[in-house]
């Protein structure tokens, strides 16, 4: 494995895209947006400059990442050399089959197909292809260059062999890969998005303010950070569809997502990368205050 080709350059491929780079890997970073594709280098570079000021990293490693990654709008130019393609576009499962049907017929045969989607069905993903023993869900956590765990998933019919190189790749990445099977929400969100659904529903019912909510996880539980703070971090509408593919592949109540939640994001309060959600961003992403309508 050295040539990685990372499609969509949103909050999860720019950091992928980061992980992989500064780990020594050619990679190759592709989305139909030109912008998203400008504003992912200007993270990357800002990223890489706050750990040069921490001295994580020396000015050469930092250049040496920049250097490795390259963009592109055309998908075919950017697979023709690729060993792994990782799949983070939109969470959406049309866009996500058609990129895969897509990347079936220009890849090399012996290409793996991974991709980062929260909580669409791998088995589903592969089975638009003719190489499904080569697709597998790599689920990364935000921000990707920080967070350890990658969560590996194996469709149904995804090989031993596949999923053995996936395992050792992420390793060498300096990342915890753990092996889960293929269910709505994996583990990760089958646990916690029905926890950060319930603290939207404490919210809407009065129990508690945001702030307050958020505390009491933090200080009880000793959670990094609140529930509502996270889904924030996350943003609303990718928590939105993960509930949704839950509640619709579980077919159970209990998953399904809270009014607040559905009427934020049709607000298009998405959390930090649209400025508000539960709280408000606009002194910037680290200087939160609680969102007006929730005062
Ligand atoms: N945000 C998180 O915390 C998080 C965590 C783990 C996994 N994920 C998953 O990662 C994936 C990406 O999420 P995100 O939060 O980075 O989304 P995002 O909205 O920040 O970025 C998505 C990017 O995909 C691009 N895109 C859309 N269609 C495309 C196509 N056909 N070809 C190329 N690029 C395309 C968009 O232009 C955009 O730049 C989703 O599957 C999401 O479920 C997100």
């Amino acid at each position: 494995m050295k040539n990685i080709t990372v499609i969509g350059a949103g909050t999860m491929g720019n950091g992928i895209a980061h992980a992989f780079a500064q780990s020594g890997y050619s990679v190759n970073l592709v989305d139909i947006s030109a912008d998203s594709l400008d504003r992912a280098i200007d993270t990357i570079t800002k990223n890489l400059d706050r750990l040069l000021s921490k001295e994580k990293i020396s000015e050469l490693d930092k250049n040496n990442t920049l250097s490795n990654i390259s963009t592109n709008t055309d998908l075919t130019d950017a697979v023709k050399d690729a060993d792994l393609v990782i799949e983070a576009a939109t969470e959406n499962i049309d866009i996500k089959l058609k990129i895969f049907k897509q990347l079936d017929e220009i890849c090399d045969d012996n290409t793996i197909l991974a991709t980062n989607t929260s909580s669409i069905s791998i088995t589903k993903i592969g089975s638009v292809t003719n190489r499904n023993d080569k697709v597998i869900g790599m689920h990364f956590m935000n921000p990707v260059p920080i967070m350890k765990l990658v969560e590996v998933i194996r469709g149904k019919e995804t090989s031993d062999s596949t999923t053995t190189t996936i395992m050792k790749l992420s390793k060498n990445l300096g990342k915890v890969p753990v092996e889960v099977n293929d269910a709505p929400g994996f583990v990760a969100n089958r646990i916690l998005m029905p926890m950060i659904n319930e603290a939207i529903l404490t919210l809407e019912e009065n129990v508690s303010g945001v702030e307050e909510i958020d505390t009491v996880m933090i200080l009880g539980m000793s959670h990094p950070m609140g529930p509502l703070h996270l889904a924030d971090f996350i943003g609303l509408d990718v928590c939105l569809s993960i509930l949704e593919v839950m509640h619709e592949g579980f077919k159970n109540p209990k998953y399904a997502p809270s009014k607040t939640l559905i009427s934020l994001v049709s607000e298009g309060k998405l959390g930090i990368k649209s400025g508000e959600g539960f709280y408000d961003y606009s002194d910037g992403p680290r200087n939160k205050k609680i969102s007006s309508q929730f005062k």
